[in-house]
């Protein structure tokens, strides 16, 4: 059912402006000759005002266009943008739509306000096309929803100027890490630079922004800066640099703080044919699957992560196929393999018929080979004994670190995805103590399925206490 924007009159006599970007990187945003762009930083940035402004212009400009604006949860669209375009955009432009959550333009356009909040909602759009797409809070999203998305972003129109995919996004947030390492890390600010093609080969730009750079903002609620200000004496000088600063290198809620890249990342070795071997399996066709195999020397309780398989749209017959044929291969010897204790349940066809478990599959592949176990999936305990499997003993400084104590589990290079997502899960907002859900979190679960059956006892408090030495000014890490 179409509603009314503002009061339908036609148009008013001469021109109207909508928007009008300000100098500086809105601006340079609008102009931006980038097919990817993160227009990323500080809060009251004019980030989302950015992204209204060019869907709506390219929908003005171009008849016929198709442009979509996503955030993570309907609610947030709805609060933020959809009241905003309400305001700014008069009906005799367009009209909005409640039931289809669009805003239909009179010369043919649509602009589509979309929500993508659990990882596999992003299957929704398999048949989906937009001319534009562009993801608001951009680290609220899973890499693996940004890059299913991006695949939409697709035309035939004759006149159409070529992919654009535009982001704004704060700092923090469970996407912070994949999002600075596309754009932050990437690019220098304003460059433009071809992405690599595995990541679609897009030319990317990061536009950073400051609330400096919204003097409007700055006129008209100058205590806007002064209430972020407010985050420092609350004790949380982080949170400050993030919202206020929109500093990328501080990561607020990082679930595992205690992870450097330098202590838990070790150059691929065969373990030898003595050390202990497991694997792990998270199930998953539409999310990634996510298999690992851990090697343990004899008589120790240090972890070795050495093989990975992991990824969507594998069978679940193959999926145990496969792991028994590389551990055949190889003619390893396993103790066990550990799963998600929801693999054991058992659905329902159609015609009420009751279908094998996903586990049964493990279980007949594996047979002769070792016991297939039910992992415990106990949240919080798994989570307590994972932090305390990834601390180590050191002395950390700006010139590196020095390991007095190694890590009880460290990942060989052949494990990009557990290394690329387990530090980049962050704290629940629901529970503190476990990891928010939300993030790429299948590699740690499996991990933590196999932690759990090797480490039974319940976790210790953290073995290490960090103190700064106000001589030196270093970091010091040091047992408790
Ligand atoms: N070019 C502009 N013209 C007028 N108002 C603007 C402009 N850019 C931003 N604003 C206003 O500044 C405020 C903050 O902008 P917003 O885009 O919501 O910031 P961010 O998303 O970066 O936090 C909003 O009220 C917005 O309408
Ligand atoms: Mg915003």
């Amino acid at each position: 059912m179409p509603r009314r924007n503002s009061p339908a009159s036609g148009p008013p006599k001469g021109t109207q402006l909508l928007y009008s970007a300000q100098p500086g990187p809105q601006l340079a945003a609008m102009e931006s000759t980038a097919e990817e762009i993160l227009y990323g930083g500080a809060a009251g940035g004019g980030k989302s005002y950015w992204l209204r402004m060019f869907l709506v212009n390219y929908c003005m400009q171009y008849p016929g266009a198709r442009v979509v604006l996503f955030r993570r949860t309907f609610k947030e669209l709805e609060d933020t943008h959809i009241s905003m375009l309400l305001q700014e955009v008069p009906s005799w432009v367009a009209v909005y739509s409640v039931g289809s959550h669009e805003f239909r333009f009179e010369n043919g356009s649509t602009l589509l306000l979309r929500f993508c909040e659990k990882e596999v909602d992003v299957y929704s759009y398999d048949t989906f096309e937009a001319d534009v797409m562009a993801f608001d809070e951009l680290t609220a999203f899973s890499e693996f929803q940004y890059a299913y998305l991006s695949t939409r972003c697709r035309s035939a129109k004759p006149w159409w100027p070529g992919r654009k995919i535009l982001s704004a996004s704060n700092p923090g947030n469970v996407g912070h890490e994949w999002v600075k390492r596309r754009f932050i890390d990437y690019v220098q600010p304003y460059e433009i630079k071809r992405g690599p093609d595995e990541e679609g080969g897009y030319l990317r730009q990061f536009i950073p922004a400051l609330v400096s750079d919204n003097p409007i903002l700055m006129k008209y609620a100058p205590d806007y800066v002064k209430s972020l200000q407010a985050l420092i004496g609350a004790g949380h000088e982080e949170l400050y640099r993030a919202k206020a600063l929109g500093d990328w290198n501080v990561f607020t809620g990082q679930f595992f703080s205690r992870w450097r890249p330098s202590v838990h990342v070790v150059p691929y070795f065969v373990p030898p044919p003595d050390w202990l071997r497991y694997i792990s399996v998270d199930w998953g066709i539409a999310a990634p699957r996510s298999i690992h195999w851990t090697a343990r020397p004899p008589g120790t309780s240090t972890f070795y992560v050495y093989r990975e398989q992991y990824g969507p749209g594998v069978a679940t017959t193959e999926q145990a196929r496969q792991a028994r044929e590389i551990t055949v291969a190889a003619q390893e010897k396993i103790q066990w393999v550990v799963c998600d204790p929801a693999m054991w349940s058992k659905g329902k066809d159609a015609h009420g018929e009751v279908l094998r478990s996903n586990a049964s599959y493990w279980e007949e592949e594996f047979a002769g080979i070792c016991s297939v176990i039910k992992g415990n999936n106990e949240r919080v305990q798994g989570a307590a004994i994972f932090r305390e499997a990834l601390d180590w003993v050191g002395i950390e400084t700006e010139s590196g670190i020095q390991v007095d104590v190694k890590p009880k589990l460290m990942f060989m290079t052949s494990c990009p995805n557990a290394i690329r997502t387990i530090p980049s899960l962050v704290h629940s907002q629901l529970n503190p103590e476990d990891v928010d859900t939300d993030g790429e979190d299948h590699a740690y679960d499996d991990l933590r399925y196999f932690l759990r059956s090797v480490i039974q006892a319940p976790a210790k408090k953290a073995a290490t206490r960090v103190i700064i030495d106000n001589k030196t000014g270093r970091v010091v890490v040091v047992a408790a």
